[in-house]
């Protein structure tokens, strides 16, 4: 085989690979996701939350809440289109279209048709905390702080 052949099959080849794997990485996006298959999140140390304080996680949109006996995390997305809840007085609104939600994440006033999720918060074998966004708790569960 001449060198100019095997260079326009090995870069059609290459072509033809980086085409697949993109076709497979933006059909994946239309699949449904299986049970368990969101990422835990590690969040360290308890005491690096303020207590009485909901603190916003960067990056995953969640809320993280502590109170003096524990730790709760709940979804900062918004039941209606998706959008990024803010923190307010009485609990979280949603910038896009006014939905109000209590501090247990109950909606107030809509559109939103839904009340917010709350996370499961649990110990790692390691020692960190960590939120599983796979598993919904109620609202008053925490993971108590010994
Ligand atoms: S996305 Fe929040 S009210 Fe529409």
């Amino acid at each position: 085989m001449k060198r100019r052949n095997f260079i326009r099959k090995a870069a059609g080849t290459l072509a033809l690979v980086a085409s697949a794997v993109a076709a497979v990485s933006y059909l994946r996006q239309f699949l449904p996701r299986r049970a368990g298959e969101q990422r835990r999140i590690a969040i360290g140390d308890p005491k690096r939350f303020p207590v009485d304080t909901y603190t916003f996680l960067e990056g995953h949109n969640l809320y993280v809440y502590r109170d003096h006996e524990g730790i709760r995390a709940v979804s900062a997305v918004c039941t209606h289109l998706g959008c990024i809840l803010e923190k307010s007085t009485e609990g979280f609104t949603c910038p896009c279209h006014g939905s109000c939600y209590n501090e247990q994440g109950e909606v107030l006033s809509g559109p939103a048709p839904a009340d917010l999720s709350w996370y499961e918060v649990n110990r790692a074998a390691d020692g960190q905390l960590v939120i599983d966004p796979g598993r919904t708790v109620d609202p008053d569960d925490k993971y108590v702080i010994s």
